[in-house]
């Protein structure tokens, strides 16, 4: 991560999001209109009008970017999945969201009347930020945080999302998404704390991880994926197994309700073939803060 240009890897995901358009409609969960905004007005009219034609023209549109579809039906799955997750706090009454490495995540513009009054707190380096707000425009409902996981004081992020108006007596759905594989060991640990910090009882933290195993013996396929991210400057560093993230969530007063690999997901979100698309080794857990200590 290069802190003083907005996040490629933020870009890249974003971008695959604003390719749903183009894909089956059997294979789209969600539509992200604003993905493709990170690509420039000539990429969102192309999309557009491919969209509008023949499904077998927009199959062809695929051939230059074969290499971007499973990563598109990739994050079909992951973005649904969270968006359920958020979805079904929403419908219990919680009002406060907090996007750790927001990147262009565009939740809080592209969910609309569904957040209701629901503020969201987007923390990620500044250059992101401002590359975003210059894309999406302004958001009443977002209180932007420049914050650096790597190098800020993590056990200041509670007072500072307090500073913006964040009530620690009300529960919050805390949202890492696609962000936990680039940090050290102790950054993850240092975020748990503030997240249990500033989480009140019935808060949700939702995140994606990648197995252990990739980091430690990759696939082929994954040491590509790696050198990928490593060469924009992002490499993966950190994976767990389900039972070892459990047990740590669990220090930090988190109860692990749901955790699944993507594999599982998208055998249950999308037909075949698309389901096959979707690789094993990285999962989303879902896991809720309690009034009371957790055991491992
Ligand atoms: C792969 S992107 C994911 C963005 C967004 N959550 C999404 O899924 O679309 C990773 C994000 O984490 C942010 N990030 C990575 N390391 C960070 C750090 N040390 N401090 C602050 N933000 C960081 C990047 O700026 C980037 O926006």
């Amino acid at each position: 991560m290069k802190p003083e240009r907005p996040s490629l890897t933020a870009a890249f995901v974003a971008a695959c999001r604003g390719l749903a358009p183009l894909l089956p409609e059997r294979a789209r969960l969600v539509t992200d209109p604003y993905g493709l905004r990170v690509l420039g007005p000539l990429a969102e009219a192309t999309v557009d009008a491919l969209s509008r034609a023949p499904a077998p023209l927009r199959t062809l549109a695929w051939g230059p970017m074969l290499p971007m579809l499973p990563w598109a039906i990739y994050m079909q799955v992951r973005t649904r999945v969270l968006d359920d997750a958020l979805r079904r706090f929403l419908a219990e009454g919680g009002a406060q969201v907090v996007i750790l490495g927001a990147g262009f995540d565009a939740r809080a513009w592209r969910l609309g009347d569904s957040l209701g009054d629901t503020v969201v707190y987007e923390v990620d380096h500044p250059a992101t930020g401002r590359a975003k707000r210059a894309r999406f425009g302004e958001q009443h409902r977002v209180r932007a945080l420049s914050f650096d996981f790597e190098r800020d004081a993590l056990s200041s992020l509670p007072e500072r999302l307090e500073a913006l108006g964040h009530r620690r007596d009300a529960p919050t759905f805390t949202l890492w998404e696609g962000v936990t594989m680039y940090l050290t060991e102790q950054a993850f640990e240092a975020t748990l704390g503030a997240v249990r910090d500033y989480s009140a009882p019935r808060s949700k933290l939702a995140f994606n991880y990648v197995d252990r195993a990739i980091v430690e013996r990759p696939s082929f396929a994954a040491r590509a994926v790696s050198a990928i991210v490593s060469a924009v400057g992002e490499p993966f560093k950190l994976g767990f197994t389900p039972p070892t993230l459990a047990s740590l969530l669990a220090r930090y007063g988190l109860a692990v309700e749901e955790d699944l690999g993507f594999d599982e997901h998208a055998a249950r979100l999308l037909p075949e073939p698309w389901a096959r698309v979707v690789r094993a080794g990285r999962r989303i857990a879902v896991a809720e803060r309690t009034a009371t200590a957790v055991r491992a």
